[in-house]
């Protein structure tokens, strides 16, 4: 897709088939991942964890139906991979640079998944379970001092991509 296309065409996907996608793709979203650019270029400080383990997925579900308050919330609508994006805190003179990272990060995930035709959502519930459940952080093993900080699900879907119309619905103005 040409650059644009792909920008316009990228949705959340809510709907999954359940299938896996294939290595080659996973391989392609996480090369996405290492093309985005990060503050200062401290690409050590920022850390991705594949979870495609479906008992490990459901009880991140049932972490986040807890934390929102809404029982049997899928909040992963079936999708069988979730990268979780985690970043170790700079400090404080830089205040939230790690989620800025992380944000685009995920996007870039997004964009490459888009373009392979593969689903994509950016899922914060599933940073709330883990934030809320220190003993399910545990389980991701993430290098000394790392945060969950964002995430993405992706799978295969019966939804197809294609470009939409764009309204301007983020309030802009020109100044000076
Ligand atoms: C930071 C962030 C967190 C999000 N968290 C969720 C989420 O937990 N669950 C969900 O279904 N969608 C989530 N979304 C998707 C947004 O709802 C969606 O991007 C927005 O409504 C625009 O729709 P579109 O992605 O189809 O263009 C999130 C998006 C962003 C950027």
């Amino acid at each position: 897709m040409e650059t644009m296309s792909t920008i316009t065409s990228r949705r959340s996907i809510r709907s999954y088939t359940g299938e896996s996608i294939s290595d080659s793709d996973l391989q392609t979203v996480l090369k996405a991942a290492n093309a985005a650019p990060v503050g200062m270029g401290k690409y050590e400080n920022a850390h991705l964890t594949v979870i495609q383990d479906p008992e490990l997925l459901r009880e991140i579900e049932a972490s986040a139906a807890e934390a929102l308050g809404r029982p049997g919330a899928s909040i992963f609508y079936g999708a069988p991979t979730y990268i979780a994006v985690s970043a170790k805190p700079y400090g404080d003179a830089l205040g939230n640079i790690d989620y800025a990272n992380t944000g685009i990060i995920v996007h870039s995930m997004a964009l490459a998944a888009t373009d392979l035709g593969v689903g994509s959502c950016y899922i914060w519930g599933g940073t709330m379970a883990l934030v809320a459940n220190p003993a399910l952080v545990a389980r991701l093993n993430l290098p000394e001092g790392f945060v969950p900080c964002g995430g993405i699900v992706l799978g295969v879907s019966d939804e197809t991509y294609a470009p939409r119309e764009i309204p301007q619905r983020i309030g802009t103005d020109y100044v000076g």
